[in-house]
């Protein structure tokens, strides 16, 4: 089976199909992923916070999200995956931007990058483009410059504000990336965008109006106990886990595991109990 192409993502949105993402880090969760056919995979830096236990993305490096790339491409074959650019890996030199985005591809093995920002980064997303990687953007809620926006809340509230991150959107699709990511706009904001673009725009808590949904995968699983507000947990697979590692601890504790029918026993005669044979 042959991953998803650029092309098929395209036509996907020009037949107005909305377009499904999920975040993976690591072969059991991309696997389970490819499994229920999700058609794009994003290894975002979100990585940071729910498996490398950070408490914001900015610690994670290139080499986290190389290890993790490669981790999920491995364990796939169908999927578009998309690697997250971390915190200072495009923001230097449009150089840099570059040499880190060749290596998420060339040593990662991602099909495409992402990066934060709008009119700040457009010459790095041109220049990446150019290079022959597809660039995804990101706009509204940019948890990178979390410091500089003063927490994680919703962006784009007044009429300013949702014109700014209209042009930076219309900035981005001019500088060639083939879909921006909108995190925590309001619907209104999402929908506008979304109408006025000719290339995808994936939401995260931005409405019901977007060309596609991304959702951070830990959380939609329930391994989150205080998911943002406009996260849907599909499933609570935390309390599960967490019975059954309770329930192997008791059973450890108590004597019962192994149980006679789990245990190997040694096919040739004259065993000792010492494990040496006589
Ligand atoms: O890092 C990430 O998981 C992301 C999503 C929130 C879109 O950028």
């Amino acid at each position: 089976m042959a991953r998803l192409r650029l092309s098929q993502i395209r036509s996907r949105y020009e037949a107005g199909q909305p377009i499904p993402m999920v975040t993976a880090y690591d072969a059991p969760l991309a696997q389970a992923a490819e499994e229920a056919d999700i058609p794009l995979l994003l290894v975002g830096d979100s990585l940071g916070m729910v498996v490398l236990g950070y408490e914001s993305t900015l610690q994670v490096t290139m080499e986290d999200m190389i290890r993790h790339t490669q981790a999920t491409v491995r364990a796939t074959e169908t999927p578009f995956i998309v690697a997250d650019m971390p915190f200072l890996s495009y923001q230097v030199s449009v150089s840099e931007a570059i040499a880190n985005a060749g290596r998420l591809v060339q040593i990662g093995g991602a099909q495409a990058v992402k990066l934060e920002g709008g009119t700040a980064v457009c010459d790095r997303v041109s220049a990446i483009v150019q290079t022959g990687i597809p660039v995804m953007g990101h706009l509204g809620l940019t948890p990178q410059s979390v410091h500089q926006l003063g927490g994680y809340g919703m962006q784009a509230r007044t009429e300013v504000e949702a014109e700014k991150l209209l042009e930076a959107a219309q900035q981005l699709e001019a500088a060639g990336a083939f879909a921006i990511v909108l995190e925590s706009v309001p619907e209104e904001v999402g929908e506008r965008v979304t109408k006025t673009l000719h290339i995808p725009t994936i939401g995260i808590g931005a409405g019901r109006k977007t060309s596609g949904q991304v959702l951070v995968t830990h959380d939609m699983l329930g391994f989150n106990p205080r998911p943002a507000k406009f996260v849907r947990r599909f499933a609570d697979l935390r309390t599960p886990l967490v019975e059954a590692l309770r329930a192997y601890n008791e059973a450890v504790t108590a004597g019962t595991f192994p149980a006679e029918a789990e245990v190997r026993h040694a096919s040739f005669p004259n065993f000792n109990d010492a494990g040496t044979s006589q």
